[in-house]
């Protein structure tokens, strides 16, 4: 931390100077999250807080999808990524074209699509989710027959939770697909005392292991809530690191699987992206005003 404390100075100094503001996902590293980090959240917190805030320049502590998710929300606002190459598994799975050949195979089904996808898909899309309104989102959609895309198991976790019959794209998350229920039957074992918390981007079979499910920040709530004597984090363990010190009576046990797409954001990159302005996330606006629609119908049911 010692080393970190000049990087935080620059960035919080940088930061004014320029009317900035840094919203940081839950899963950037401790550093980000509690030296330099603003607004922290879910995807869908992260999201709404992209429409409400003031300053003129957004620095983006996540993957490229979010920043470019809250230039389409904000586009009179600079919206910088610290490093273009922060991807995910899931928005690179699935493309506009792929939408339309699903449409065209279930005619008249709803599409909705996670906000981990690429601006075109959004735009394709006839609404967005996240993890923490998936379920809603769905139920809210005419018709017996809804379409998810692109994450394959967060679509068979929500069919467990609602009465449509959901078809789905079989993309994945390439963190929570590490996850095995066997191991998680072994951690029970060994730690029967242990409450164990999955996101529903984790196959089907972990999460019936799991006491709870849900968003990064509903994990976040659950364990500040019922402050578990020993908790597992069945997600990117970032985030255990972000909230040990807030519940000191809490033990976080392993295992730790990072996101390499999250990990790439770093407060040297944060550093030189206000510094320079490099990284700057643009959208084309007549796409942007489709993939706007997608992702304000979904603010709007929250
Ligand atoms: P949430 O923070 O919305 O739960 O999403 C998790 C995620 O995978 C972000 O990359
Ligand atoms: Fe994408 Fe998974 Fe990384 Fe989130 S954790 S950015 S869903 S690859």
């Amino acid at each position: 931390w010692l080393a970190r404390a000049p990087y935080i100075k620059a960035i919080n100094d940088l930061k004014a100077e320029k009317d900035a503001v840094v919203l940081a996902h839950n899963y950037m590293t401790p550093d980000i999250y509690h030296g330099v980090a603003d607004i922290v959240g879910d995807s869908l917190q992260l999201a709404i807080e992209a429409t409400k805030v003031k300053q003129s320049t957004i620095i983006q502590g996540g993957v490229h999808f979010m920043a470019e998710t809250s230039k389409i929300l904000s586009p009179e606002k600079t919206v910088l990524i610290p490093d273009r190459k922060a991807g995910c598994s899931l928005a690179e799975s699935i493309t506009a074209a792929d939408i339309e050949m699903m449409r065209a195979q279930y005619p008249g089904a709803k599409v909705v699509s996670y906000v981990n996808t690429t601006a075109e898909v959004k735009a394709a899309s006839d609404i967005c989710c996240t993890s923490s309104n998936a379920a809603k989102i769905v139920d809210a959609q005419e018709g017996d027959l809804v379409i998810m895309t692109p994450d394959g198991h967060l679509a068979q976790n929500v069919a467990k939770q609602t009465k449509k019959k959901i078809v789905y794209w079989e993309g994945a998350c390439m963190v929570h697909i590490e996850f095995k229920a066997d191991e998680l039957r072994e951690y029970r074992k060994y730690e029967p005392d242990a409450l164990i918390i999955g996101h529903p981007e984790c196959p089907t079979d972990v999460i019936d292991e799991c006491d709870f499910s849900g968003s990064t920040a509903g994990m976040i709530d659950y364990v500040r809530k019922n402050k578990p004597e020993k908790v597992l984090l069945i997600t990117e363990c970032s985030m255990g690191s972000n909230i040990a010190n807030e519940v000191p009576e809490v033990n976080f046990l392993g295992p730790c699987n990072l996101c390499p797409h999250m990990q790439k954001i770093t407060l040297e990159n944060i550093l030189w992206s206000l510094h320079t302005g490099e990284g700057a996330v643009e959208v084309e606006e007549k796409l942007a005003a489709k993939a706007r629609l997608a992702v304000q119908r979904m603010i709007d049911l929250k």
